[in-house]
């Protein structure tokens, strides 16, 4: 069975004094949960702070998006290897705030998968549908498009030790989250997708779900199949509210 992962995506939120307050917050209430990983996926300035709270807890930490290339005069880029510098584990890569708002296209996005990957980085690869073209029926295209991205240059072991992220747009920071069986139809699409290409690292592949989880879904959604963590925003930024989502997943049998 896949162990749940329940990551914070604190988006570009925070300070010194707030993190602190929310590093301790989340080190104590999650502590005594042992059957589920966590990560927190920071703005790039508090990486240090991260490494140095969270060392040594049940939490790891990450970031929210890294360059493509391993080195080099790329101004205003940071390298794979500086987040490993300070011991992240994860990387959130393509999340939709950052494709649409800075047009990052699929060949980027496949490019700092495998930066990421060499670097000894789990990514954590977001696709997702808008409104519209789940309105007309081709979120699946949609979907499968991102993933081939990655699936027709790199093959299906490129997903071995990585993790993707289902996030309709249309349910990020909306408060309006997909239905349970609308998130488990998806999961099971990506699942066989990168079957198709190899059927072990689909395996063993964790799916989150992203999109306005709260406390109030987050069970109903975590006890899907396939669906393998979540991807929190919003309300990871609220201690309590996260560990309520926390404690659902642990819940999960
Ligand atoms: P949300 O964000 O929980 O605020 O909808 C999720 C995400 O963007 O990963």
């Amino acid at each position: 069975m896949r162990r749940k992962l329940v990551v914070a995506n604190w988006k570009m939120h925070g300070s010194i004094a707030q993190n602190q307050q929310l590093f301790d917050a989340f080190k104590q209430k999650l502590a005594p949960i042992d059957n589920v990983d966590f990560a927190v996926c920071v703005p790039y300035p508090y990486l240090f702070q991260a490494q140095v709270v969270l060392s040594g807890t049940n939490i790891a930490w990450g970031a929210q998006n890294v360059g493509k290339y391993p080195v080099g005069a790329y101004t205003g880029e940071v390298a794979a290897s500086m987040l490993k510098d300070f011991d992240a584990t994860y990387v959130i890569l393509g999340h939709s705030e950052r494709s649409t708002a800075y047009c990052e296209s699929g060949e980027n996005i496949a490019a700092k998968f495998v930066t990421a990957k060499n670097a000894g980085l789990t990514p954590v690869l977001c696709v997702g549908e808008t409104l519209q073209e789940r309105e007309a029926g081709m979120e699946q295209q949609v979907v499968a498009e991102q993933l081939d991205a990655l699936l027709l240059s790199q093959g299906g072991a490129v997903f071995e030790h990585a993790v993707v992220s289902y996030e309709p747009i249309w349910a990020i920071g909306t408060g309006l989250s997909a239905t349970p069986d609308q998130a488990q139809a998806m999961h099971e699409f990506i699942r066989a997708r990168i079957a198709g290409y190899d059927a072990d690292a689909a395996n063993s592949l964790r799916i989150l779900y992203g999109g306005s989880v709260n406390p109030v879904n987050a069970s109903q959604l975590l006890v899907m199949q396939d669906i393998d963590g979540g991807l929190i925003g919003r309300c990871s930024l609220d201690a309590n509210d996260f560990e309520k989502i926390c404690l659902a997943a642990a819940a999960v049998r």
